[in-house]
């Protein structure tokens, strides 16, 4: 069975350095952008954009750029080189990455937090429709995604955030057991 509930529970983040190298079909890319399009919003603002880095040459050009953003917004005494190689190198097995940026648009009545509820939930939309499709996904927010510097070279304003670069790609390795640390039932209180 492979039902909504199903799809939930196996999806698994996967570390890109697990990818073997195949290309996801551009079809099942657009599934899974098509998808983040029906995310719940307030107002219909509608705040998710994607850039997309598609095939193994992009996927390393943004390992490039991510590793050099890094450099450059670090003094030498915080640089470290083994996490620029590890960000120049995140991609190289991907077959896509997915910068995925809550934009902010001009309606006041919609506070941020709204905004990034709606874009985090279309997020959590493509990485489903991933794991319909046998596609491995990681939700990263490491190096420099939450910096003003990443936003920029990406033309995006001050006033949008980045909430996720999600590396794409397939793998061969068996998919581990999800694990959470406590059951849903202690995070729920009931009026009864
Ligand atoms: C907002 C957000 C940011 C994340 N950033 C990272 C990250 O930078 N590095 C990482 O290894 N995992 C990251 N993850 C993935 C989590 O590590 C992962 O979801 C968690 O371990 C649970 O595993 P599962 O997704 O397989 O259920 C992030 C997840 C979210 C929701």
């Amino acid at each position: 069975m492979n039902t909504i509930s199903d799809i939930i529970q196996k999806r698994r983040t996967i570390d890109p350095d697990c990818f073997n190298g195949k290309i996801v079909p551009k079809v099942i890319i657009d599934k899974m952008l098509a998808a983040t399009n029906w995310a719940p919003n307030h107002g219909h603002t509608e705040p998710w954009d994607f850039i997309i880095f598609e095939g193994h040459e992009k996927c390393k050009e943004f390992g490039v750029i991510h590793a050099n953003l890094y450099k450059a917004n670090n003094t030498p005494e915080h640089f470290l080189q083994k996490k620029y190689d590890k960000l120049l190198h995140r991609a190289d097995n991907c077959s896509h990455v997915i910068i995925c940026t809550n934009k902010r648009g001009n309606s006041k009545n919609i506070p941020d937090l709204e905004e990034i509820c709606a874009t985090s939930a279309a997020i959590q939309n493509l990485l489903l429709v991933a794991q319909e499709n046998g596609v491995a996904t990681f939700w990263s927010t490491g190096g420099l995604t939450h910096h003003d510097a990443f936003k920029a070279y990406f033309g995006y304003s001050e006033k949008d955030t980045v909430l996720a670069v999600i590396y794409i790609g397939y793998t061969d390795v068996e998919i581990p057991e999800g694990k959470r640390n406590s059951d849903f039932s202690n995070k729920v209180k009931y009026y009864q």
